[in-house]
């Protein structure tokens, strides 16, 4: 149960002063019948609310897949005053309080989901999920067989700090312009600067990283960098490995 100004302020349909103001005014009904206290009890998930004959869907959970561009902090929230990805949703989905499933450094771009399902996030992070995420990279100098061998063996950073095996291939050529480096890298944890971590203990550098996959779900191409979508049921689905 749940009072009717959350559940309308919730679904986004206005801050809690306006929802109040759409029932006063009588075009808010529950179950076919205007609503008169914007503070009643209803069941989210069996009562029919509708604003201007317009069904409201309850949804408790939101997951939006974005395209992070570079100079924006994947955390929700920011003492500093810097754009966060949660500041990009904001005005749809800011009544949500969407966190990142994982993060990406502010140089970062790419593929982020931002959901405020305390549970999802976990799954995609945790290592114990060996949910894969992959990352396209541009690094300073060529990678060897060496490097390959390293990162399947498990690289450990510069403080000691042991990871799990990981994947590190060339990407493909078209990836890249002739003279860089681009290479692909799979790993299913998520430490501080890790990716970036790994290669400087390879004597390497990434000069730009870009998340591409989470899962078995890659980031659609159609999202320009600061651009969002809410996943379908699927791809929200087919990344937790159950
Ligand atoms: N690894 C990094 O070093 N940085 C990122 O943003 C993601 C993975």
């Amino acid at each position: 149960m749940i009072r009717l100004d959350r559940f309308l302020a919730n679904m986004g349909i206005g801050t809690r002063k306006e929802v109040k103001k759409l029932v006063s005014s009588g075009v808010v009904t529950v179950n076919n019948i205007p609503a008169k206290d914007c503070g009643m009890q209803i069941d989210e998930n069996k009562d029919c609310v509708c604003v201007a004959n317009e069904k409201i869907e309850y949804k408790p959970f939101v997951y939006i897949m974005m395209n992070k561009p570079a100079g924006v902090l994947s955390a929700s929230e920011d003492a500093h005053g810097a754009v966060t990805a949660a500041d990009i949703v904001f005005d749809e989905y800011g009544h949500y309080g969407v966190s990142p499933a994982g993060r990406l450094d502010k140089d970062s771009e790419g593929f982020l989901i931002l959901t405020n399902d305390g549970d999802y996030i976990h799954k995609v992070i945790s290592p114990n999920k060996k949910v894969d995420k992959v990352y396209f990279c541009l690094v300073e100098k060529e990678i060897t067989l060496a490097d390959i061998e390293a990162f399947k063996d498990g690289i450990i950073l510069g403080d000691g700090t042991e990871c799990l095996p990981a994947a590190l291939e060339r990407a493909p050529k078209e990836m890249y312009e002739d003279g860089e480096n681009g290479v692909l890298v799979t790993i299913h944890e998520g430490k501080f600067h890790q990716v970036k971590r790994m290669f400087l203990s390879r004597n390497n550098k990434v000069l730009y990283l870009k998340r591409l996959k989470i899962g078995e779900v890659e980031l659609d191409e159609s999202l320009k960098a600061g651009e969002y979508r809410e996943m379908t049921f699927e791809e929200k689905e087919s990344i937790i490995n159950e």
